[in-house]
């Protein structure tokens, strides 16, 4: 059982699909995520709803993440972000599966669970089953109010604004801007130095204006999206900070356009997927300038060996791919939420061309409020 959203309260804003009035909202959605919460004096960010002190901050020695979905590998961003920032090891992990293991309930494990609508019954009955077991729970989430925010010890709201698209781009980007927020909070009180501190904001400023160049790249990843859409399946690869994006990339293509796709590390390719590569089965592969950057080129070369068409999504042009979508650099750290935009294009772009639902794919909604 399923709820759906009534879309009656809202309109497409002059576009043809709520999906694309929302992946074109981000430079909005993200300056309302950070809006008053970066503060230039200390290169820290102000957080007032998580309702812990600094002492208690410190206390935490591990980060365990929970979201289904999209929401899922938005944590996955946010775990590397926190390692990152904050070395406090952290992970991510299906709601779904979380609540059905009995899962071990530590008190300096600090909980954060993700949710766009706040109603998502698998993650809701993860946070009741850590809150019996007296977990200290946050709560990254949409919807003001909502059941997930309520049952959270506090948290942190997007502020995104109603995401009305059964595929989630807005609210995916503003979850991994918040998480930059609470691993520069959480880094801030432990070793984060104040030049990284200044490094971190200074990249969070920069990524309105950021998207809003990628934006413009539409027709051109319009143009790759009708080149690739017929394909019978996509790889989509990526290395660490790469790989959640590659994970988002692929089930946003699969949901709106039902185009199979696969997600996998870079990394992991030649244990088992390289089989699968070949000129019917191209490879989006998400390559940041990063210090995975020749790694990464490497495995462009192998799927190129076996005749793999690829399109690079990175910083900048390489002949290793077939095409490639350019995106701006910011902080290493903050690339993935970049990186991201682009497949949401092109999961856009290829469901119109093969004339999906595309606010409305079959078989899903837009939040599932029962198991
Ligand atoms: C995202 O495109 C999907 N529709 C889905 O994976 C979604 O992210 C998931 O169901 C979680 O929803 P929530 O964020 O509302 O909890």
């Amino acid at each position: 059982l399923t709820v759906d959203w009534d879309t009656g309260h809202y309109d497409t804003g002059g576009y043809e699909h709520y999906l694309l009035k929302e992946i074109s909202e981000q430079p909005d959605t993200i300056a309302r995520t950070l809006r008053g919460r970066l503060d230039d004096r200390f290169h820290v960010a102000h957080l007032g709803g998580l309702n812990m002190d600094a002492r208690e901050t410190r206390s935490f020695r591990r980060v365990k993440i929970i979201g289904c979905g999209s929401a899922y590998y938005s944590g996955q961003i946010g775990a590397q972000l926190i390692e990152e920032l904050a070395r406090i090891p952290a992970d991510a992990e299906p709601a779904s599966e979380f609540r059905y293991r009995s899962p071990v309930v530590e008190a300096d494990t600090l909980y954060v669970a993700i949710s766009q609508s706040g109603e998502t019954y698998d993650t809701l009955a993860a946070v009741q089953e850590l809150k019996r077991k007296g977990g200290r729970v946050l709560g990254i989430v949409n919807t003001v109010g909502s059941a997930i925010a309520r049952e959270c010890d506090g948290g942190v709201y997007l502020h995104a604004g109603p995401e009305v698209s059964v595929a989630s781009t807005k609210a995916f980007t503003s979850t991994a801007a918040a998480f930059a927020l609470l691993a520069l909070h959480l880094g801030r009180v432990r070793d984060l130095s104040p030049a990284d501190g200044r490094r971190i904001c200074e990249g969070l400023r920069a990524l309105p204006e950021q998207i809003k160049e990628i934006l413009t790249q539409e027709e051109h990843i319009r143009e790759l999206a009708h080149k690739y859409a017929t394909s019978a399946g996509m790889m989509f690869i990526g290395r660490v900070r790469g790989y959640p994006v590659a994970r988002e990339g692929a089930q946003k293509l699969k949901e709106v356009s039902y185009v199979h796709a696969e997600a996998y590390p870079a990394s992991e390719l030649k244990h088992g997927p390289l089989a699968l590569i070949g000129p019917e089965m191209p490879t989006v592969a998400i390559v940041p300038d990063d210090e995975m950057l020749d790694k990464n080129l490497t495995t462009l070369g192998e799927i190129r060996a076996r005749s793999g068409r690829i399109l690079m999504v990175g910083h900048r042009e390489t002949d290793q791919a077939d095409d490639c979508v350019i995106v701006p650099k910011n902080q290493n750290e903050l690339d993935p939420i970049l990186l991201s935009i682009p497949l949401q294009l092109f999961a856009y772009h290829a469901a119109v061309a093969l004339g999906r639902d595309v606010d409305r794919p079959r078989n899903l909604a837009k939040s599932v409020t029962v198991e």
